[in-house]
């Protein structure tokens, strides 16, 4: 099956009515698959099906076009649902270059042995002629996953956004104008489970597409959103838009040389940046009290403490038993520290904010939460060294991102 979007462009998709499990989810109403054929001067396929369906994407595909033909293969995101088919494309697109991210390749090629196919990198606002048309690109990390892009065809003002924009919907009529049923609240819900966990990065995306004359959104689940498109861009901004209560964060820490608290700056870099309302405590000089009452009132606190003897250091410990007291649940914590040889505070620290019953965000937290793979938390940073300050700036922010979600 193809359909067209426009003059040069076709969708190249797969229907798929099964009710699979997708990300703990059951698709009780199905998905699609949504790839496209741009039949440019320089063809180009972009993003293409589940990897379940390979051959008959190809075979479908080859209806249309000889494969030898295809010049460029654009990959907005590596999952294998959009991905998959990818290998079974190649195998035939010899002449194919594969355009991504610099993420994404890495990945492709570890995925799918593409080590020795032609890689295009781009980067934010690159642009790519296709002949007759312009490819605009825009790097969207974490909507889904961390190596994301979107892509932009200028002269069709149409968005291709992978994952963003998209309904888990078998919707064989593909089109939103000729939707035979309610989809509005499907939309919602995919926002909701796979979007709204990130929501600063749908914040940064909706500004880069802002600029945009969008005319269609071709997403690759559900309904192609040629009616009313912008009214669904307005949508991601009210849902993904903090709304009157302003989140907040306390950064409570003690330090022996200074690096720890070099560490709690960039962390609450990190968490400014996203839209957190961040307090920084050096306990050397706070009072118990009232750093427990701050903590009391946020949303999310991260403990940090430089390690002497295998320990942590100042009034850490103090804080921390008294932080028991509280009502700790449902509010997110994290642990911190600089450190020379081992390291070992953070590990106490997270002991006790577990104890305490706050929800401690560590690497399987991550993992299993917004599938960030990085370690992030405990975050341990090798006296001051740059990529470990750098690492906590992002630690930060992915501290505010589950804040924002939570
Ligand atoms: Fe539709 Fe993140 O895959």
């Amino acid at each position: 099956m193809t359909m067209k979007l426009n003059e040069k462009t076709y969708w190249v998709g797969k229907i798929d009515n099964r009710k699979v499990p997708f990300h703990r989810l059951i698709l009780e109403r199905g998905t699609t698959y949504n790839s496209y054929l741009l039949m440019t001067d320089k063809p180009t396929v972009i993003d293409t099906v589940d990897i379940a369906f390979g051959r008959e994407f190809v075979d479908n595909l080859q209806k249309l076009i000889n494969p030898k033909e295809i010049e460029y293969i654009v990959i907005n995101h590596v999952e294998p649902d959009h991905a998959g088919a990818l290998p079974a494309l190649a195998a035939r697109a010899v002449n194919a270059k594969i355009v991504t991210t610099e993420l994404g390749s890495q990945l492709l090629k570890d995925m799918f042995k593409l080590h020795n196919r032609e890689f295009i990198i781009v980067n934010d606002g690159d642009t790519l002629d296709i002949g007759g048309r312009t490819l605009k690109f825009f790097e969207t990390p974490f909507l889904h996953t961390e190596e994301t892009m979107i892509t932009y065809s200028v002269e069709d003002k149409t968005l291709f956004p992978c994952d963003i924009f998209s309904t888990h919907i078998a919707c064989e009529e593909l089109f939103n104008d000729l939707a035979r049923g309610e989809y509005l609240e499907d939309f919602k819900v995919y926002y909701k489970l796979i979007m709204g966990p990130h929501r600063p990065y749908v914040r940064n995306m909706l500004k880069k597409i802002m600029e945009l004359d969008i005319d269609v959104i071709a997403p690759s689940h559900g309904y192609i959103l040629r009616k009313d498109a912008a009214s669904f861009i307005k949508l991601y901004d009210e849902m993904s838009s903090t709304g009157d209560k302003l989140k907040k964060a306390a950064i409570v820490f003690s330090t022996m040389t200074g690096n720890t608290a070099k560490v709690a700056q960039k962390l609450a870099e990190g968490l400014e940046g996203n839209g957190i309302a961040t307090s920084v405590f050096n306990l050397k000089n706070a009072d118990i009290q009232e750093v427990i009452q701050i903590i009391r009132e946020s949303d999310g606190v991260l403990v940090g403490s430089s390690t002497k003897y295998a320990d942590m250091v100042g009034k850490v410990e103090e804080l921390l038993k008294e932080l028991k007291g509280i009502k700790a649940e449902g509010k997110l914590a994290a642990a911190f520290g600089s450190y020379g040889w081992s390291g070992e505070a953070t590990v106490h620290i997270e002991s006790y904010l577990a104890d305490a019953g706050f929800r401690v965000v560590n690497q399987n937290y991550l993992v299993a939460n917004l599938g960030v793979n990085e370690q992030l938390f405990p975050l341990r940073v090798k006296f001051d060294r740059q990529e470990g300050l750098e690492t906590a700036e992002k630690a930060g922010m992915v501290f505010a991102e589950l804040m924002s979600g939570n």
